[in-house]
């Protein structure tokens, strides 16, 4: 059995609209609204969805630094929404992010020794010879020079600073990186590098990743689970097949039919494909999501596979997958 490393439970960011003479609250952005799920130890969990579905907020939610709203999240059985037990576990050492924008998450005034070290000064007390070593040692699992210590972040190129992202994500061994679509802005060829780089510390450490992307080509051969969301909600969670190769809701649906395609000669079907799931998914808006727009509750078609369904049609989906097996 997967031994679980962090369960997030019906969790809730919710951002104040402002308005009028006296800025009063007159609404509220449900950034993330009622997110719940589970990351075993050592796995990849890949969390999908377009631009504002809430993947960021999730994610920062995780590491503790947005203030929730609503639900927990537990880590070692421990509710770590609150500060004094973030701090109690050393939750901050043990819980590593790297962000989406790797230029402005790199403070620009220091050198990339004093990136990579802030966080194991934080959490150990190392000898300047000592640190130094360390900071060597992750530059080399990243594949960047050694001399690299000595520069700033504005001296390298995208790749190379994401890169040192992900070696300082690693510096103080953590059991989880939330990885914010940590290759998006990188060319193909050296997106691959850095996912190998990733892959590769992953399995050296053991670490978990809570890979956030907006493209599921880009996560189909690392995640072994997979959580897609839409308007601050879970529309579907599975497995690496249940998403992949037994899609049921139309928005994950859409996601996999705008992979791009290398196979040329399947170029048109692929197109034919993705318009008329397009079409489903523009006219069938009743099905997929209440009178207000918003993604059902989830609901069990089959182990591990949940989908956003009204509730009526959950037993037809569940014969759907049985027919299929
Ligand atoms: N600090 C904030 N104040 C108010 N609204 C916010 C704040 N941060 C995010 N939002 C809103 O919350 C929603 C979700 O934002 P979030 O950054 O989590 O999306 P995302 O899925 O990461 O998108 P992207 O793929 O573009 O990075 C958006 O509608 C966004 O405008
Ligand atoms: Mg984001």
């Amino acid at each position: 059995m997967a031994k679980e490393i962090i369960q997030v439970k019906n969790l809730k960011v919710h951002y104040p609209i402002r308005s009028g003479f006296w800025n009063r609250i007159t609404d509220y952005v449900r950034a993330v609204d009622d997110v719940s799920i589970t990351i075993n130890e050592g796995e990849t969990y890949g969390l999908i969805g377009e631009s504002g579905s809430g993947k960021s907020t999730t994610g920062k939610a995780i590491v503790g630094v947005e203030k929730v709203t609503g639900g927990h999240i537990f880590y070692k059985g421990v509710d770590i929404t609150k500060s004094r037990n973030r701090r109690k576990l050393n939750y901050n050492k043990d819980v590593q992010m790297i962000f989406q924008d790797s230029l402005s998450s790199l403070n620009p005034r220091k050198r990339i020794e004093d990136i990579i070290a802030e966080p194991i000064r934080n959490f150990e007390n190392l000898t300047t010879d000592q640190e130094r070593d360390r900071v060597q040692e992750l530059l080399d699992i990243v594949g960047m020079p050694s001399d690299s210590i000595y520069k700033y972040p504005h001296e390298f190129s995208g790749g190379q600073r994401q890169r040192i992202g992900v070696a300082r994500a690693v510096a103080t061994n953590p059991r989880l990186v939330v990885a914010d679509e940590p290759t998006s802005a990188l060319d193909l060829s050296v997106q691959a590098q850095v996912l190998n780089f990733m892959k590769h510390i992953q399995q050296q450490y053991n670490i978990a990743y809570l890979f956030i992307s907006h493209d599921l080509g880009v996560v189909k051969h690392m995640s072994e689970n997979l959580a897609i969301m839409h308007r601050g909600r879970l529309v579907e969670i599975g497995s690496r097949e249940d998403i992949y190769n037994h899609p049921v809701h139309i928005y994950t649906k859409r996601l996999l039919s705008a992979i791009p395609q290398v196979d040329v000669e399947h170029r048109e079907e692929h197109k034919k494909h993705r318009e008329k799931v397009e079409q489903e998914f523009q006219n069938d808006q009743s099905k997929w999501y209440d009178k207000d727009g918003r993604v059902y509750p989830l609901q069990q078609v089959s182990g591990r596979h949940w989908v956003a369904l009204p509730k009526e049609e959950v037993e037809q989906e569940q014969m759907n997958e049985k027919g299929e097996d």
